[in-house]
């Protein structure tokens, strides 16, 4: 009381004296407004009265964006502002200072807190000493740039096409709407000095004002004001188009021409099987990105389909090569087989009939060609025999033509057989061949369903989004 009486005495006389130095001024305008100011008190003009503070938001870095923990981390301006009774001057009266900057830890400020903070080592606005600016009308300017890191639902179902929603929910936290109501400056947060981000880019960042109702406090049922600020960003997709939606596409489709891959040289599987790292790597890398959630996102599932319709093509080319591989018993082809497979089946995958119906007709020519020549043989010594000759002469003759002709029917017995032979060889060859021939059939059939259904899911996928 008496050094308050002192100040106002020694700043009466300075007043009357006339020599007004600024900072002397400055100094009794502290202790006139700070000697019995309580900054425990709500500056309201009755204690019944509500008081406003009003918000606004500048952003401007958009620090991170972690979908597998679902935070957001920005960089934010906050301005704050509200009507404080207990901290007004006559300008006029104090030599027209009409503005005092002091520390705010000095004055009353409101509890504003981020509802969506997550930051765990959170322990007000700023690390470091701010500031605020008071005027002479009672109105305190509190600006303080900030970190935040704010929990976000994302929602990465159309990833890398998505498009998210931040809340960022400021209001009192133990304030009730009679005692802090909340309004915002503008209509929007500001994005003045936004710097570019490489990931992201901002749509909009509209401020709406709430007054919304808790169920716990004293009296059940107390509206609570806030302010939330939506930050709507879209994804740059670019980079994800480039390097993981385009290796996964390209995967799939290189795995198609597993089925144009020649039977016989049995790089097909391992071909098959290295593809299937591949996809399966992309899966991991994708895992690293997304949440974890039962909502997966479209891409995600097109990287699963891929991998069972990669699986399946590989059992199916593992069941052609059985088919293929017949070295060991040679049975021929059923007749329906031939004509579902290598008929119909292949007309429709554009590769003609390729079913032969009579494939050992030909062979059968050469045997008669044979028998006629050995009944030639066998016709030109009966007429051999029946040439006038010497009966000695035609003895020996005789013995001499019956050996040869044994010998003949030896080496036409041994013919024979070698023919024989050799059909039975021409005719497992050509079994063979016409199970090859199912084969690549079926290897084309399964190129077809293959492509058509990873295009399809394709489609589907990207209406989807
Ligand atoms: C505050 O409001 C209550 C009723 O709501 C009233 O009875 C009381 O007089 C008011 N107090 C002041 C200081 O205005
Ligand atoms: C502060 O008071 C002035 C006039 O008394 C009024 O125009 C202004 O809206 C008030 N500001 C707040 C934040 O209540
Ligand atoms: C401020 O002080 C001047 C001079 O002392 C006086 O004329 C004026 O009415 C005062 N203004 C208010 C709002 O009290
Ligand atoms: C995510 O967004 C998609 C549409 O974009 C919607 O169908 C789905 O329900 C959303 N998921 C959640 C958890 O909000
Ligand atoms: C606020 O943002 C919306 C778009 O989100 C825009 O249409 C509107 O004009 C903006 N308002 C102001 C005052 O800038
Ligand atoms: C908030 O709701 C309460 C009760 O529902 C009402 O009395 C109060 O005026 C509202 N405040 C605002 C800012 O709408």
């Amino acid at each position: 009381m008496s050094l308050s009486w002192i100040v106002a005495v020694l700043v009466m006389s300075t007043c009357a004296i006339g020599g007004t130095a600024g900072t002397d001024t400055q100094r009794s305008l502290y202790s006139h407004l700070f000697d019995k100011y309580n900054k425990a008190l709500r500056p309201s003009e009755t204690p019944n009265s509500t008081l406003i503070v009003e918000i606004g938001v500048e952003l401007t870095h958009l620090i991170d964006m972690n979908e597998k923990h679902q935070t957001l981390t920005a960089n934010l301006w906050l301005t704050m502002g509200w009507n404080d009774t207990y901290l007004r001057w006559n300008a006029s009266e104090w030599s027209e200072i009409t503005t005092l900057t002091v520390p705010d830890s000095y004055v009353w400020k409101p509890d504003i807190m981020l509802y969506e903070n997550v930051d765990q080592y959170f322990k007000g606005w700023s690390k470091s000493e701010t500031y605020v600016k008071l005027r002479h009308d009672g109105y305190v300017l509190w600006e303080i740039p900030t970190v935040t890191l704010s929990s976000c639902q994302v929602n990465v179902s159309s990833f890398p096409f998505d498009h998210q929603k931040c809340p960022l929910k400021f209001g009192p936290w133990i304030h009730s709407s009679y005692e802090v109501e909340m309004r915002s400056m503008a209509a929007n947060g500001s994005l003045q000095y936004f710097m570019v981000n490489a990931e992201w880019h901002v749509v909009s960042f509209e401020a709406h004002t709430n007054n919304k109702t808790y169920g716990e406090s004293f009296d059940i049922g107390t509206p609570y004001s806030d302010v939330t600020f939506v930050l709507e960003f879209e994804r740059k997709s670019t980079f994800y188009v480039f390097n993981l939606l385009l290796p996964c596409l390209l995967l799939t489709y290189l795995m198609s021409t597993m089925f144009y891959l020649p039977l016989e040289t049995g790089e097909k599987l391992s071909f098959g099987v290295s593809i299937l790292l591949a996809i399966v790597v992309f899966q991991l890398v994708l895992n690293e990105v997304l949440p974890e959630s039962e909502d997966l996102p479209w891409i995600g599932r097109y990287v699963i389909l891929a991998m069972i319709m990669m699986s399946v093509s590989l059992s199916l080319s593992v069941l052609v090569m059985s088919v293929c591989d017949c070295s060991i018993t040679v049975r021929p082809m059923p007749h329906w087989a031939r004509t579902v497979f290598l008929k119909v089946l292949a007309q429709i995958m554009f590769m003609g009939d390729l079913s032969n119906d009579h494939p050992t007709n030909l062979q059968t020519d050469d045997t008669e060609t044979f028998q006629m020549s050995d009944l030639n043989i066998s016709s030109s010594l009966s007429e051999r025999t029946t040439t006038p000759m010497e009966s000695q002469d035609q003895s020996e003759y005789q013995a001499g033509a019956e050996i040869l002709a044994s010998n003949l029917r030896s080496i036409e017995r041994k013919h024979s057989f070698l023919i024989s032979y050799m059909k039975e060889l021409d005719r497992k060859e050509e079994v063979r061949k016409e199970w090859r021939t199912l084969a690549k059939v079926l290897d084309r059939l399964f190129f077809f369903i293959y492509i058509i259904t990873s295009t399809v899911c394709l489609a589907a996928f990207v209406a989807y989004v």
